[in-house]
């Protein structure tokens, strides 16, 4: 994209010719451009909107509020001095040229899902691209392929796909982006046949630091296409579009329960039992399983679903889950569903603050499991007493989520992803603690009791010999390694990959606020 470097020139040249300004935007490369009563990124505001007229949203405009909506209140509380939306990949590429040739910090967002601040938002010194307005969706005529734009929400595929008897392998849940959650891996329902999100991309249309634009596939920059499968985008590009492999989906089973927190030596066994053998045996079966903490107490709940059931009747529960049926449960619903209908059913608020940190142990003990709730037990005592008689809502949640060996086996297509992990790394299961709170005074005391907790949980499983370490870079804090956690193997190819297509290290440096390389 040289085109861009011209329109730069020439602008600039205009600017000093009005004599408006000779420091803006003139540094070549690292750390220059930066003069002594130079606001970097405000010219860096300026520039873009000089060349890409339209797509910058500034701070007074009615739009800045909806690119500045992040399901995180500690992400929508950030202020980037301005927000860039690129209305095609050509409007991308020209704006990462001129943010990377002219070093100015910058964050992405697709969908905003990260729980922590700056994850894909940045303060004043730095712009937002915010990828809303890239929200093509476009169904091959072989139905064998959907072409999604990194704008779109799940919901927007699902509403499309549902009346055409297709669906991609996706979120869960029906607002988060095509972005993030593809990018860092992508547990979906259909991922006991299927593996995640990110091993059922056929190809990734992707912006680079020098603003050329690329194609990553199987047959087209492989070492790109495969570090991109759960690996680091944030080092890599934009990822302007993406070829999701679609298949022929009709309704899924899915059953919400609800049980008393005294049933958890009950009911621990069960989902190990089902992590290790049941969904193994049944791989169109999902689930996942957890604690909630209610002012009134614990809950536990446990989420099934089937991807193509062998009955129509709701009321017929599929054998891996039918150990559940005998557990008296406070809440039961199953019920036959639209994707579009589940994804909705398991919202969660705008507007909150919001935690997560998350590692994997060894699936193989359900006593491991059952001695992690009082080691949250304690992690809820230390938020609650850091809140003192103050009135204020804090809900903490511990969630297992299975990666069982056919999950495993169904990432190995196309050369594998980053990830790290094969068949012998399983079965694993996830352990995810998220809290949601509101009070900013707490925000220290309930980061600083999330990490003890989840050390205490790698003390516990290293002592009984069922560590396992991987983090799962979507439910991840960004104080964890989680490239470290790959393994040295993919760390290394990840890092080469990085080398490769920047250089320079120009995404290292200037796109700030995820997990980086180095
Ligand atoms: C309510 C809820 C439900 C969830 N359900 C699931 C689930 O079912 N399965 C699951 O695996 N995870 C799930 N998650 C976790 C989710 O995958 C992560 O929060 C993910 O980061 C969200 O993606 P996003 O695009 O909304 O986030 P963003 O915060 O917009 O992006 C996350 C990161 O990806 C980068 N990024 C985004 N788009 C691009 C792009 N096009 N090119 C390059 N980099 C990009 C951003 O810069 C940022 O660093 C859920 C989260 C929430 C809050
Ligand atoms: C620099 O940018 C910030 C954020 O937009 C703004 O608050 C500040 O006033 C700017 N300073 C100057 C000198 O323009
Ligand atoms: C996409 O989904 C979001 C939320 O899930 C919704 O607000 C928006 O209207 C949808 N956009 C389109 C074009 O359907
Ligand atoms: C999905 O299910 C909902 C609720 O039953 C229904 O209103 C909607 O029309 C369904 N969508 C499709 C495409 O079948
Ligand atoms: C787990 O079950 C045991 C035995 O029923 C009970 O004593 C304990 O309080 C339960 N834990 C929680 C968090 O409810
Ligand atoms: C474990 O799961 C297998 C397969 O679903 C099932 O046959 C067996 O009865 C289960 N065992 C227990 C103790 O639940
Ligand atoms: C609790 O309330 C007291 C008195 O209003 C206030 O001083 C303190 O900062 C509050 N603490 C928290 C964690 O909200």
């Amino acid at each position: 994209m040289r085109l861009a470097a011209v329109v730069l020139c020439a602008l600039l040249l205009a600017v000093n010719a009005n004599g408006v300004d000779t420091g803006r935007g003139k540094g070549k490369g690292k750390g220059k451009g930066k003069g002594k009563d130079d606001n970097v990124s405000t010219s860096g505001c300026d520039i873009l909107s000089a060349v890409l007229p339209g797509q910058v949203v500034w701070p007074e405009s009615a739009s800045y509020g909806i690119s500045n909506k992040y399901w995180s209140q500690r992400q929508s509380e950030i202020h980037p001095s301005c927000f860039l939306t690129p209305t095609d990949t050509a409007s991308v590429s020209v704006a990462m040229e001129i943010l990377t040739s002219n070093s100015i910090p910058f964050a992405v967002k697709s969908g905003g899902h990260t729980a922590f601040a700056k994850g894909s938002n940045i303060g004043p010194e730095g712009v937002t691209i915010d990828l809303r307005l890239l929200n093509t969706i476009s169904v091959s005529p072989d139905r064998q392929t959907v072409a999604v734009g990194p704008g779109n929400r799940w919901a927007n595929i699902s509403s499309t796909l549902d009346p055409l008897g297709l669906a991609v392998v996706g979120g869960r849940v029906s607002d988060p982006g095509v972005g993030g959650l593809t990018l860092g891996g992508g547990i979906s329902y259909f991922s006991g046949q299927r593996g995640w999100a990110c091993d059922n991309v056929r190809a990734y249309e992707v912006v680079l630091a020098s603003g050329d634009i690329v194609t990553a596939s199987p047959i087209s920059n492989a070492d790109l296409y495969w570090a991109l499968r759960g690996g680091a985008a944030t080092n890599l590009g934009i990822v302007t579009r993406f070829d999701l492999a679609s298949f022929e989906q009709g309704p899924l089973w899915a059953n919400t329960l609800l049980f008393d927190a005294s049933l958890n030596s009950t009911l621990i066994p069960l989902f190990q039992n089902l992590t290790v053998h049941g969904l193994p045996s049944d791989p169109g079966a999902h689930t996942y399983f957890g604690f909630v903490r209610l002012p009134t107490g614990y809950l536990i709940y446990s989420d099934q679903f089937h991807a193509n059931p062998s009955s129509s009747d709701p009321n017929q529960v599929p054998a891996a889950f039918e150990p559940f049926a005998a557990v008296p449960a406070l809440v039961r619903n199953p019920r036959m569903s639209n994707l579009t209908s589940l994804l909705h059913a398991i919202e969660q608020a705008y507007g909150d603050r919001q935690i997560w940190m998350n590692v994997a142990v060894r699936g193989t003990s359900a006593q491991l499991l059952q001695d992690i709730v009082p080691l949250h037990e304690a992690h809820v005592n230390r938020m609650l007493g850091a809140r003192g008689a103050n009135e204020t809502t804090i809900t903490p949640y511990l969630t297992f989520q299975p990666i069982p060996v056919n999950v495993l086996d169904a990432m190995q297509v196309n050369g594998g992803n980053a990830l790290g992990l094969n068949r012998d790394d399983g079965p694993l299961v996830i352990i995810q603690s998220a809290t949601t709170w509101t009070n900013p005074l707490l925000d220290d005391a309930v980061e600083m009791s999330t990490r003890v907790f989840l050390n205490d949980v790698q003390a516990l499983a290293k002592k009984r010999g069922l560590y396992h370490g991987f983090v799962y870079m979507n439910y991840a804090e960004n104080t964890q390694d989680v490239f470290g956690s790959y393994g040295a193997e993919s760390l290394q190819k990840l890092r080469g990959v990085a080398k490769k297509y920047d250089p320079n290290g120009l995404l290292q440096d200037l796109w700030k606020g995820y997990f980086k390389l180095w």
